[in-house]
């Protein structure tokens, strides 16, 4: 068994009252992509930011690499800084207004080191490329965007630091349903480019299948339902699966699911 890129064991998660995430484990492998969904409040963004290390825990370990950062310090969480991306659900707000597109993807570059100037331009162009942007987006401001060039922007700054694995905490649920298909249908051929390794959060079990061979599904903290997505899908042993199930596709999905049946 290949040992997981980054997981969590037994993790827990309490605020007051409200046990948010309820020992549960979790293993990001190479190359896999996995699911996590579950209805708003079911703990997801809670699980993805313990595994960020934005939010201690209540019980439970972090790992990476298989080495414990539970109780690391910042010095000692650099490599999970860079190892680790992630991308969030708004856009909008994960852009400084003042900046041009090339600064937030640059950033990430600046601080590894090693590039002048102009290839750091040359590398920032490069990467706005890979997300069906290009160059002559590198001096335009957010407000220039739109909502879904502002998410392959987010997109950009993640790959930059060639993360292992990039974490994906509902990447289209903010955007117009017709422009959620292409973000779907980016994030499938950046994760083929490049061998990524994906969490992919959402809603909505039948996007899930589009991205992930494998799914968990979260009901108030606690883990209900895990396996091959096909098997979820198809044979989902909790009813609370199953009206996960029947949430709506965004339009233009279908013919991403026409092109793998055709494969
Ligand atoms: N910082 C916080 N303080 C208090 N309660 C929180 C906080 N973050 C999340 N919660 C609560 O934890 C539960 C899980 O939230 P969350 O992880 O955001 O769910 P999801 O991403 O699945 O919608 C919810 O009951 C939410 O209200
Ligand atoms: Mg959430």
């Amino acid at each position: 068994m290949t040992v997981p890129l980054l997981s969590a064991e037994g993790v827990s998660v309490r605020f007051g009252e409200t046990l948010a995430v309820d020992d549960v484990s979790i293993a990001l492998r190479p190359g896999a992509a996995l699911g996590l969904v579950g209805e708003s409040g079911s703990g997801k963004s809670t699980l993805l930011r313990v595994l960020l290390k934005l939010q201690p825990v209540s019980a439970g370990r972090v790992l990476l690499d298989g080495a414990n950062i539970t109780g690391a310090s910042e010095a000692g969480l650099r490599p999970l800084r860079r190892a680790v991306q992630v991308v969030f659900q708004n856009p909008h707000s994960a852009l400084n207004p003042r900046s041009t597109v090339h600064d937030p993807v640059a950033e990430p570059l600046r601080i590894l080191g090693g590039l002048d100037r102009t290839r750091l331009r040359d590398r920032v162009a490069g990467l706005l490329t890979d997300v069906g942007l290009g160059a002559e987006f590198l001096w335009r401001y957010p407000h220039e965007l739109s909502g879904g060039q502002k998410q392959r922007v987010c997109i950009a700054r993640a790959l930059a630091p060639e993360p292992r694995p990039l974490l994906l905490d509902e990447p289209t649920s903010a955007l117009d349903v017709s422009v959620q298909a292409q973000i779907i249908e980016l994030l499938r051929g950046l994760r083929q480019r490049h061998r990524l390794s994906y969490l992919f959060v959402s809603h909505n079990l039948a996007v899930v299948r589009l991205l992930c061979e494998e799914v968990m599904v979260l009901r108030q903290g606690r883990m209900v339902e895990e396996g091959p997505v096909g098997q979820v899908l198809e044979h989902p042993r909790e009813a609370y699966t199953r009206a996960l199930l029947s949430s709506v596709l965004p339009p233009g999905i279908t013919d991403l699911l026409g092109a793998e049946d055709g494969s």
